[in-house]
């Protein structure tokens, strides 16, 4: 503990000493810039700092649901009035990899600094240069995040950044090829796969003895990645993880919607085949949680062509959408004509097979139901992949209800998919409010009159002396 903070004030030494000689007027090269715009892509800034709906680039203003409210994104184009135009080196990097805003507030953790504290001083010093003078400024007030008491007091998060922040860049294991060591830094650090694939403990920390396994965000569930051949993608090859990242579909079996195709659209697929290479070479060295391999068949192979569907053909459609077969009629109405009558898919490959699909074969029904609601849309060099989304009460052609969407999973699951689940109208109102919401809200409002904000501090503080006390001398020692 002492040795870090100690190497921590060293390292920001001359970073301060750099702001001290006004950053801002300084010229970047062409290459630093490049570089740290190949950076900022590698680490998806874009994807949430932009309003989708017409907002300027990097200018903010996209609404971030999370557990415990709605945060809006910040506006960080070099506008010196609106933007991050007068931050320094120092500021920029205190932002991005500790969490701590220029005016010294501390940042929510939508913002994802624990995995890009990660980030080398040299990445740090090009993201900067790009920022200040690769990105235009937008003069633009982004809307300010207003949460429920207690989370709208910011300083709550010094506890939780003290339990939860790692203060450490990353280090190379000399054990491990160059190659892992550069996939471990970007998985780890900028792509950060773990914000979306580990689950998070009950503070809403990652909980990396669980390292992503799997993990609900949003309405949507980012699977189990680890190399586990049942429960993860132990099956995949390293082209197929490749080619998944690249263009965000692997054949029959995985299709990247929702926040995956974000990252993809937005991110992924514009890495060099050395770094997605790299990516997968650490990602597939991931173990499950238990460390061994657990036998049964995977979420890709589950279910099989035809069903039954001639059970009812004939019958009249007049009849409702009602009884045991709903789910069948539902399908035949409104996705067979993609997805083929017998959900096989098309030959090509670009409408996929319902059967053999992660979707459907998934341990839990969260990815049938959203892909239902909320469609698939999804930008690369291949082109635009898009279904249309079933759940939109306002402008779609066919909006289904809750239990047309739980009987029309239902069927789904049992004839091409994990027949062991069930979903209830009540699931998949959940999904349509866009996840399970937390109880943080709840519990830190119960907490003592003083605020559960300042008992997470003192809590903090607590566990903190506690572990300091306990590992303090050895790690010094070995630090
Ligand atoms: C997963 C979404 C997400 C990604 C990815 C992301 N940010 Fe942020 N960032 C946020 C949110 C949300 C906030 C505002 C948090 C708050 O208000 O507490 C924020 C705040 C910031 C701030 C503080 C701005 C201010 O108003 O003072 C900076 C600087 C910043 N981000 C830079 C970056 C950079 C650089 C990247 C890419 C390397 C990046 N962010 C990627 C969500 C994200
Ligand atoms: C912003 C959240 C987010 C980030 C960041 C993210 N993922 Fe995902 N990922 C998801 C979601 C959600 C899905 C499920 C998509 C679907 O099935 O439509 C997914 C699906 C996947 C799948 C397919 C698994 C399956 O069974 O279908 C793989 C492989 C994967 N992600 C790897 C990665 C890797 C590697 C990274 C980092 C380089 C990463 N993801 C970063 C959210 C994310
Ligand atoms: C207009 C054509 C079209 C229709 C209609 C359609 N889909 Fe899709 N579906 C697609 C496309 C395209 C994809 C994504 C392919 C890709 O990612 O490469 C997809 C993907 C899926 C996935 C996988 C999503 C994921 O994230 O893993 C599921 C499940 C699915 N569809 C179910 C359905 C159901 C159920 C219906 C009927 C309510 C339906 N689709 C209607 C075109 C369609």
């Amino acid at each position: 503990m002492i040795m870090k903070t100690v190497t921590t004030l060293a390292l920001a030494l001359p970073l301060a000493f750099a702001a001290l000689s006004s950053a801002s007027a300084q010229e970047f090269s062409k290459e630093l810039i490049d570089k740290g715009h190949y950076l900022a892509t590698a680490s998806d800034c874009m994807a949430c700092h932009t309003n989708h709906e017409g907002g300027k680039p990097m200018a903010g203003g996209l609404p971030l649901a999370s557990p415990v409210g709605t945060i809006m994104s910040t506006n960080i184009t070099p506008s010196k009035q609106f933007g991050i135009g007068n931050y320094s080196e120092a500021q920029f990097s205190d932002a991005v990899r500790r969490g701590v805003r220029a005016d010294g507030a501390n940042l929510y953790p939508a913002m994802p600094y624990v995995s890009y504290s990660a980030m080398t001083d040299e990445d740090i010093h090009a993201l900067y240069a790009y920022f200040m003078q690769g990105v235009a400024p937008v003069d633009e007030k982004a809307p300010e995040t207003s949460l429920p008491f207690p989370m709208n007091i910011r300083a709550s998060m010094m506890g939780w950044n003290l339990l939860f922040r790692p203060n450490a860049v990353h280090a190379d294991d000399p054990n491990q090829s160059a190659e892992w060591n550069r996939g471990k830094y970007l998985a780890e650090g900028a792509a950060h796969c773990s914000t979306c694939h580990t689950p998070r403990g009950p503070l809403m920390q990652e909980d990396k003895s669980l390292n992503l396994t799997g993990a609900q965000v949003g309405p949507w569930y980012a699977p189990n990645i680890t190399n586990d051949k049942v429960h993860g993608i132990g099956s995949w090859s390293q082209e197929d993880l490749v080619t998944y990242l690249k263009t965000g579909r692997l054949d029959t079996r995985a299709q990247a919607a929702g926040s995956m195709a974000e990252a993809i659209s937005y991110s992924f697929q514009h890495l060099t085949d050395t770094d997605l290479n790299a990516i997968a070479t650490y990602i597939r060295s991931v173990p499950s949680a238990d460390a061994g391999q657990a036998s049964g068949p995977s979420r890709f192979d589950q279910g099989k062509a035809g069903n039954d569907l001639s059970a009812f053909r004939g019958e009249s459609f007049a009849e409702g959408m009602k009884g045991a077969d709903a789910g069948a009629q539902i399908f035949t109405a409104n996705c067979a004509s993609c997805h083929g009558y017998n959900g096989q898919g098309t030959a090509d490959g670009y409408y996929p097979s319902l059967f053999h699909n992660a979707a459907t074969g998934a341990s839990n029904p969260t990815n049938v139901v959203a892909a239902i609601l909320n469609g698939v849309d999804r930008d690369t060099e291949k082109g635009h992949v898009f279904m249309p989304p079933f759940g939109d009460q306002t402008n779609a052609t066919v909006s289904l209800s809750n239990s047309e969407v739980a009987s029309l999973a239902n069927y789904l699951m049992k004839d091409y998919g994990n027949a062991g689940l069930t979903v209830t109208p009540d699931d998949v109102q959940v999904i349509r409010n866009g996840g399970p919401a937390s109880n943080l809200v709840m519990l830190a409002r119960i907490g003592i009159a003083a605020g559960a904000a300042g008992a997470v501090v003192v809590l903090a503080i607590i566990v903190w002396l506690w572990r300091r006390r306990r590992s303090g001398p050895a790690e010094a020692a070995t630090a």
